[in-house]
């Protein structure tokens, strides 16, 4: 799909400063350090181009949902992680805005990286407060925006939505490739188009299941929102984990699917388990049990899709074009009931002649883990969570269409 926005490649930008947002909001360790760098790697390309084109690059992100100045929030251990992968400095300012903010930009020579310290440690990033960004803008001294925190532009903060008014505002390389490579598997997708979902609530994919409905050709449904489907079917779940108060949108869904293939094919249209892994506890060392999905009993707690059911999904999956996987297929952080999820991974790693496409969140978090190649084993790993469920249910997204067009 062609970007319907400017990018750094299109805006002489070279020599410049620039203001540019990645979205750094990386997950923690619980003793603060940080536990998966992958959001900080992929913005690399868009800062080496930068760098090469002799622009000053002053780097804006969150992490986190502090409340003030929390300094477990400081960005200061990604200032130094970006430095290891950039091999070279990078220098770290522990303000936003202001004037030390203002001098260390002016005084750190051309080609040079500096990150200031966490937007949210300031209320106005979230309430986008137009005086906020008009000061993120002036104190950089940056001739241009560029927006590369995918992850962050379904968000209408100052650093995505008000900072476009004070400064030309264009995508970075990230931004660019996330946005044209999902839309283009949800709008022009080579086919078969298998859409796999699962996690926790259906209520957070609704939007999403909605637009799969009309362009997927097979939906698989695994995960808890599997319980809940067959919650919905009339199947005793035992103790599994599902919603109750999702019948009138699974009757939606029904119908939309009925109308698009006929009565007879919903239920291979939407695939829900035969089968089900389930346990009595979510401990660490809880055996696996695989259960037809009818023979549930009342302590039975659901935690993977069962063998039969991973088989069935995998040859679904091996004979697609396009897969597009948002949500684990059971609890995947316990190895018994990762299965389903690994089994997935595997299938999709090994067909690469498959566009295979991951949703952010927990299931780019499973794969990176589970992938030696750190996600290279698939065509896009996404670095957003809500932003890439927004952009499948065809949203716009404010920090996107903010940006100056193409
Ligand atoms: C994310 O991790 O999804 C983004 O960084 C947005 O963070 P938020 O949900 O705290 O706005």
């Amino acid at each position: 799909m062609k970007f319907f926005k400017q990018t750094i490649n299109t805006v002489p930008l070279q020599g410049q400063t620039v203001l540019l947002r990645a979205d750094y909001n990386v997950p923690l360790k619980k003793d603060g350090s940080i536990d998966d760098d992958f959001r900080i790697r992929a913005s690399l390309p868009t800062i080496k181009k930068l760098l090469a084109d002799g622009c000053k690059v002053v780097v804006i992100s969150h992490l986190g949902r502090p409340e003030g100045r929390d300094p477990k929030l400081s960005l200061e251990p990604i200032a130094q992680r970006l430095a290891e992968h950039l091999g070279e400095s990078v220098r770290f300012v522990d303000q936003t805005i202001g004037d030390k903010v203002a001098m260390a930009i002016k005084r750190a020579p051309k080609c040079s990286v500096i990150v200031l310290e966490n937007l949210r440690y300031y209320a106005e990033e979230e309430a986008n407060d137009a005086d906020f960004a008009a000061k993120l803008a002036k104190n950089s001294g940056a001739r241009y925006f560029v927006q590369d925190g995918f992850g962050v532009v379904h968000r209408a903060h100052a650093s995505t939505s008000a900072i476009t008014n004070y400064l030309p505002s264009v995508s970075g390389l990230l931004l660019e490739r996330e946005y044209s490579t999902i839309t283009k598997a949800m709008k022009a997708p080579k086919r078969p188009l298998v859409a796999v979902m699962g996690g926790a609530k259906v209520s957070d994919k609704i939007a999403v299941i909605a637009e799969f409905i009309k362009v997927a050709d097979t939906i698989i449904i695994g995960g808890a929102m599997a319980n809940t489907f067959l919650a919905y079917k009339g199947y005793k779940m035992g103790k599994s984990k599902f919603d109750v108060n999702e019948n009138a949108v699974l009757d939606d869904i029904y119908a939309a699917a009925r109308k698009k293939v006929g009565a007879d094919k919903v239920d291979d249209f939407i695939m829900l388990p035969s089968d089900l892994a389930v346990g009595q506890s979510l401990s660490a060392d809880e055996e696996r049990h695989n259960k037809r999905a009818d023979k549930l009993m009342a302590d039975d707690i659901a935690l993977d899709i069962g063998d039969i059911s991973i088989e069935r999904a995998v040859k679904i999956v091996a004979s697609a074009q396009t897969v597009v996987w948002n949500g684990t297929l059971g609890y995947a952080e316990v190895p018994n009931f990762a299965h389903g999820s690994a089994r997935l991974a595997l299938a999709l790693s090994t067909h690469p002649d498959i566009t295979s496409i991951i949703g952010g969140g927990d299931t780019a978090d499973f794969v990176l883990n589970w992938d030696a190649r750190k996600g290279g084993s698939f065509s896009h790993v996404s670095t957003g969570g809500g932003a890439s469920l927004e952009l499948m249910a065809g949203e716009k997204l404010p920090g996107i269409e903010s940006l100056l067009d193409a």
